[in-house]
């Protein structure tokens, strides 16, 4: 048995698959907490590692105790981890403060000036992206503002690192993860000397780098014994979730394009090229199967208010989580929300917008013909029309996407999303029953060696359907007035 963990922004999923038959999804458990966004200052977002890891405990014991299956079967653990987070330890691998994740925005002055004084010399052809508001500009952003909490650091880490050290007691992290702190020259192959330097951080904070797929270490027993595991299970994967979106629908080779529509949205296309937008709109990461010698790139474009956008209106206009029935409403209202726009950038500084944060807007509201149900379908297609704006910076870039495969999950259960995403980006999309949690299982299983080769990690993967693009002319003329009132903004 494989056991995946997904280590999302609003909440913990964790599930368990069985390789000896077909990868059937045997139990598959939320916590019952959701984890708080913990918001003091404008523009600052973070979270408390304790509560993921408390979080993460419950998920699996939760799935342990339904019965389905013995756990001290559970042979290796896969995680999967919302990105560019900063979680700091000291020598007892106790957090030292809050992780400061990846839609804070505190740090992007820091990653400009660094920037505007790297790119000089070439940062951009060996890191891929600007420093931006990435890991290592939020671990200068610590040494900056919290001396005395920096003096402490005995590690820096990823979030995902963070929840294998408390299952492992080993800390240590991956190429794949590494890159997304923007702390891994590509030239050079090597964590990256140039930002290090820059920002005055010592080489012995950063954790040691291994393999996507390999042994990050086995449980320690009083954890294994507290969730009832052998202490035998081995965590051999980890990733960023979007990297693991991608691994989970089987996208690994140049060509492939996946997407998620979850508090974030993202469109990543695997490339061979050393693709580097020259203002960082859209970034280039190390896939989970990158190699020296064989590059696997992952272009992506974020769009950081994507579903939090999409929960927040249900919330605030009393609809709760139906989103049900908020869907089949907005779906009656014609295509362009009869004139309603809404800008989806509500959740710190957005990349693809140079790393402005513009806010949310809705606009031309008219008191006498809308209503809710107009704000429920402009949500969803101001969101669809962020990822066009996006997607057109990645063709820019020469990733021209021929279909984009995504999970049956989250923004992409919306028929109103599913139709306004294709015609909008006219693009076919290709929807599968997978889920973050069941790719961090897989990739466990690719980890310790269980599937022969790739074919058989993924032959449970089904497709549940393809929404070819329809109404592209009248999503163009919507999508034109919508871009009108963005660049307005910028
Ligand atoms: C991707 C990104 C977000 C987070 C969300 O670059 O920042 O999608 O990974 O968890």
């Amino acid at each position: 048995l494989l056991l995946g963990i997904d280590l999302g922004t609003s909440s913990i999923k964790v599930s368990v698959i069985d390789a000896a038959t077909n990868n059937k999804i045997i139990s598959c458990q939320f916590p019952e907490t959701e984890a708080e966004i913990i918001s003091v200052q404008g523009g600052w977002a973070e979270q408390d590692p304790n509560l993921w890891w408390t979080n993460t405990q419950l998920a699996i014991k939760k799935a342990n105790a339904s019965g389905l299956y013995d756990p001290l079967d559970i042979k290796a653990i896969g995680i999967a981890y919302q990105m560019h987070g900063l979680v700091v330890v000291d020598k007892e691998q106790r957090a030292l403060r809050n992780a400061i994740i990846w839609c804070d925005s505190r740090a992007v002055n820091i990653g400009q000036n660094a920037f505007s004084a790297l790119e000089g010399k070439g940062f951009l052809n060996s890191h891929l992206n600007s420093p931006g508001n990435f890991t290592a500009s939020k671990l200068a952003w610590v040494k900056q503002h919290e001396p005395q909490v920096y003096e402490k650091i005995d590690k820096f880490m990823l979030p995902g690192d963070y929840i294998s050290m408390r299952l492992t007691g080993e800390i240590n992290t991956n190429v794949s993860s590494i890159s997304e702190g923007i702390l891994w020259d590509f030239e050079q192959q090597q964590i990256s000397d140039t930002l290090l330097t820059f920002y005055g951080i010592d080489r012995e904070l950063v954790p040691k780098v291994q393999p996507v797929f390999s042994n990050y270490g086995s449980l320690r027993s009083d954890v294994a014994n507290e969730l009832g595991l052998s202490s035998q299970a081995v965590v051999c994967y980890k990733s960023g979730d979007q990297p693991n979106n991608a691994l989970s629908l089987n996208v690994f080779e140049p060509g492939e394009v996946a997407a998620t529509a979850g508090t974030s949205g993202v469109i990543y296309a695997v490339t061979d090229q050393r693709v580097h937008d020259p203002q960082s709109r859209v970034n280039t990461f190390a896939h989970v199967n990158y190699a020296p010698g064989m590059e696997r790139l992952g272009v992506l474009l974020c769009i950081n208010g994507t579903g939090i956008q999409n929960s927040w209106i249900s919330q605030v206009t009393g609809n709760g989580n139906d989103y049900e029935s908020m869907n089949a409403k907005a779906s009656r209202i014609p295509i362009g929300s009869e004139g309603v726009n809404i800008l989806p950038f509500g959740n710190g500084a957005e990349r693809m917008l140079n790393n402005k944060t513009i806010g949310a807007h809705i606009q031309n509201l008219d008191f006498l013909r809308h209503g809710t149900v107009h704000l429920w379908r402009a949500s969803q297609e101001g969101i669809a029309f962020s990822f066009r704006y996006g997607l057109d910076l990645l063709r820019e870039n020469r990733i021209t996407p021929q279909v984009i495969k995504a999970g049956h999950a989250n923004m992409f259960l919306s028929p109103v999303f599913q139709e306004a995403f294709a015609g909008v980006t006219n693009t076919p999309v290709e929807l599968y029953d997978n889920d973050g949690s069941v790719g961090a299982a897989l990739g466990a299983g690719l980890g310790i060696g269980i599937f022969a080769d790739r074919q058989e990690a993924f032959k449970g993967l089904r497709k549940y359907k393809t929404i070819e693009p329809e109404h592209t002319s009248q999503y163009e003329e919507v999508y034109g007035k919508w871009k009108q009132l963005l660049e307005d903004k910028l």
